[in-house]
């Protein structure tokens, strides 16, 4: 299904392609390999996701195969391989927000906004997007803050104590 991403298509811009380089060259040359999780933050950060597209990218900067970027990106479920919503949840599923109610938490979000997580459940593809596209949610292991939990973020916004009555209104500071 098509979503309402707010992130931008994807196109390496000269900024992007100059960052990509100076991190690049923080490494040792028999060492540029190691400046693919770098180069993968700055695509996320950028476009939300990485695609087929950046996979490639990535791996032409380091002299790689894509698939040595892509083992990258589906090892580490911090990175998404489909667009988030343009209201992003990351909710900590951790020890102690979970027993604050995370999990509780997750379920009134999907509720209210009717985001189906039935195929989310995978490692590699958690991101779960509502119809709209306004909304998507994922799990996030401890954000660090667990003796103020539930936690979650919503883009860059960190919101701590949010027990499952309280979804709602967090959902209305984002509506439009
Ligand atoms: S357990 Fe949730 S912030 Fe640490």
């Amino acid at each position: 299904m098509e979503t309402t991403s707010t992130f931008p298509p994807f196109v390496i811009t000269a900024e992007i392609d100059a960052e990509a380089d100076k991190r690049i060259a923080q490494y040792p040359d028999d060492k540029k390999r190691s400046a693919v999780l770098p180069l993968l933050h700055i695509i996320q950060h950028q476009f939300g996701f990485i695609n087929k597209e950046a996979t490639e990218w990535i791996a032409g900067k380091l002299g790689l195969e894509p698939m040595q970027v892509f083992e990258v990106v589906s090892f580490y479920p911090g990175f998404r391989e489909s667009a988030p919503g343009k209201y992003h949840f990351r909710i900590c599923r951790t020890l102690s927000c979970a027993m604050a109610g995370s999990a509780e938490l997750m379920e009134r979000i999907c509720e209210l906004t009717g985001i189906d997580r039935s195929n989310s459940d995978s490692h590699h593809n958690p991101v779960a997007v509502s119809p709209c596209g306004q909304w998507s949610v994922e799990y996030a292991e401890c954000l660090a803050s667990c003796g103020t939990g539930p936690v979650c973020l919503v883009n860059d916004d960190f919101h701590e104590a949010v027990a499952p009555e309280k979804a709602e209104a967090l959902l209305n500071q984002y509506k439009g």
